[in-house]
């Protein structure tokens, strides 16, 4: 096991009050209710309202997490903010938390790995806080994907929804971090992508009028991909600690679709019960997904303490990362 000293000292939550069913999807695009739930298990997701930007998601969850954690905001040495949906391109939306937090003494920087930069984010708090360099870490997953979403694009749109997941960690915590992995395959960096609005291709009236400042998606390879990488990422961070499935009290997915989910505990064998979802309330928050589950997790008290719990996403880039915690 590569080190038992850091630690999550509380995590916290917000979900937008705006929900969107799919009875309102059917009056945007050709679908159906019935469609989307037997296609992805999602019944409705949460929209932020047009003023309600990614940082304030960011901020009422990182507010919770600090209270659950006893910690104020001026003890934070480091905030990541991992987010595919920044408030802009620049400054980071790290920078805006950190100033809206008041969290004076605290570097910020933003993290992009998509789905998967919750974990992303969650390794690299570790690796600073074990490199001696900093002590208290506050770790957002945060994303308004409503705004990137293509609201005419029946296949994409059904999937996605907002909010923000946060967590505290600290040297010599309990609820160790025991185990991580993370990996990334740019060569299928097309499988995910919002072609317009970076260097490449800066937006203008033919890209507005292509669609391309939204996301575009290939459904099915993503999905081949998303159940391969991620049943790999679940066992290779059990190994990695000499443990075995039976020993794993809970699973945290990242929750892209429930028929993903469903086929990873299907390959491990392991009882779906023991797999947390909340995608038929939340939908696809992407770097918010496991940030979100794993507050409700707490808050359920559905853990006890020393129980193994593995957090595991992939996401656009392609990138997939998992970690292991005893609580
Ligand atoms: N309502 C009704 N019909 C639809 C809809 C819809 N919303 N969307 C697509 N269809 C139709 C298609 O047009 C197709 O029709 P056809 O057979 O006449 O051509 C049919 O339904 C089947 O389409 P598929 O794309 O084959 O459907 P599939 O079962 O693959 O489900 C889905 C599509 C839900 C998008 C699935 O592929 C999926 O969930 N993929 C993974 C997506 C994902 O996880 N993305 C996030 C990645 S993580 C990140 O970083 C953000």
């Amino acid at each position: 096991m590569n080190g038992l000293n850091t630690g999550i000292m509380g995590s916290g939550s917000y979900l937008p009050s705006k929900i969107l069913t799919n009875a309102d999807l059917e009056n945007m695009v050709e679908t159906s209710n019935e469609w989307i739930i037997e296609r992805t298990g999602i019944r409705e997701r949460r929209i932020s309202e047009k003023n309600e930007l990614n940082s304030d998601m960011a901020v009422q969850a990182a507010k919770m997490a600090l209270k659950n954690s006893n910690v104020n905001p001026e003890e934070l040495d480091l905030i990541i903010v991992s987010t595919i949906t920044p408030d802009r391109l620049t400054p980071s939306t790290s920078c805006i938390v950190q100033g809206k937090l008041k969290a004076i003494n605290a570097a910020a920087f933003d993290l992009s790995a998509a789905c998967s930069g919750f974990i992303y984010a969650l390794t690299t708090a570790k690796a600073f806080i074990e490199s001696g360099n900093f002590n208290k870490v506050l770790v957002i997953g945060t994303e308004k994907l409503s705004s990137f979403v293509d609201w005419k694009d029946r296949s994409s749109c059904i999937l996605f929804g907002d909010g923000a997941g946060a967590v505290v960690l600290s040297k010599n915590s309990e609820h160790s971090i025991l185990n991580t992995y993370i990996r990334a395959d740019g060569s299928e960096s097309n499988l995910l992508r919002i072609p317009a609005g970076g260097s490449e291709l800066p937006i203008d009236e033919k890209q507005l009028l292509l669609r391309t400042n939204f996301l575009k998606m290939e459904g099915k390879e993503t999905f081949k991909l998303g159940v391969k990488s991620m049943t790999e990422a679940v066992l290779e961070v059990i190994h990695q600690a000499k443990l075995s499935l039976s020993d794993i009290a809970l699973i945290i997915p990242h929750q892209a679709n429930l028929r993903i989910i469903q086929a990873i505990s299907d390959r491990l064998k392991f009882p779906s019960e023991k797999v947390f979802t909340n995608i038929e309330r939340c939908g696809n928050t992407s770097a918010a997904s496991v940030a979100i589950a794993f507050d409700e997790v707490l808050k359920k008290q559905i853990i006890k303490k020393n129980d193994y719990i593995v957090l595991v996403a992939f996401g656009a880039g392609t990138t997939v990362a998992s970690l292991l915690l005893r609580w």
